[in-house]
């Protein structure tokens, strides 16, 4: 039988929201992936690991050379499906070898934060890439949650968003850092977040 490949979410930063199925794979792998922070919180010194880092080779051979020594754990942040390194490994690996153990997506965790459904909402991602304009352009009712990253953050996205014909008045909140102990969580205007420091890495929620 074929060795697998582990996807296991680890949540959106905390143990606390870590799966008890992730958690048992990640312990007992010998063979360990995950971003820096991943690595230094959950890896032990009796595991082989590789780090995650822009260069992407690096963990595709590492889990080429040791998939055929055993089964190696991929730790992705968040759910791996979505906006993770799982398309990437089923464009160099075969579906039957990977097994995806979800999680919860700090998407998920930004509309829990603030008692919000998500079943009605526009889910897009700006993280390395822009959604197409049609999808942001406002509308009676929408709900917009977006991830971001150091280009599009609170600012670059809410000037788009006025440009797309959003009010200058609508409700954003930022969520950054969710999960962990110096989350920050705030609402403020599409106008004030155009003009304000920006936030990176973290949720937007708009209505
Ligand atoms: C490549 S995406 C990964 C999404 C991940 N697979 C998930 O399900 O949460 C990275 C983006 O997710 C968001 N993100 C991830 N963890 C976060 C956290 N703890 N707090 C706020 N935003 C977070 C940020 O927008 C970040 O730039």
């Amino acid at each position: 039988m074929e060795n697998k490949i582990v996807v296991a979410g680890i949540g959106p930063g905390n143990e606390e929201f870590i799966t008890p199925a992730a958690l048992k794979k990640i312990r007992a792998a010998k063979f360990l992936v995950g971003g820096r922070r991943a690595l230094s919180e959950f890896s032990t010194a009796n595991q082989i690991t590789c780090a995650i880092t822009r260069d992407l080779d690096t963990p595709i051979n590492f889990i080429r050379q040791k998939i055929q020594l055993g089964e190696v754990v991929v730790m992705v942040s968040g759910d791996p499906g979505y906006y993770s390194i799982l398309d990437l490994l089923k464009k160099n690996f075969p579906p039957s070898m990977i097994e995806v153990i979800p999680s919860i997506s700090a998407m998920q965790l930004a509309f829990a934060k603030i008692a919000l459904s998500w079943h009605d909402a526009t889910l897009l991602s700006f993280h390395g890439r822009q959604p197409a304009r049609a999808a942001l352009e406002y509308s009676a009712g929408k709900i917009l949650g977006l991830l971001t990253d150091a280009e599009f953050n609170s600012a670059t996205i809410s000037k788009i968003l006025l440009d797309c014909g959003w009010d200058k008045n609508s409700s954003v909140t930022i969520c950054e850092k969710l999960s962990y102990p110096d989350e920050r969580i705030f609402t403020t205007t599409l106008d004030a977040a155009a003009n304000a420091e920006p936030v990176k890495h973290c949720i937007l929620i708009l209505r």
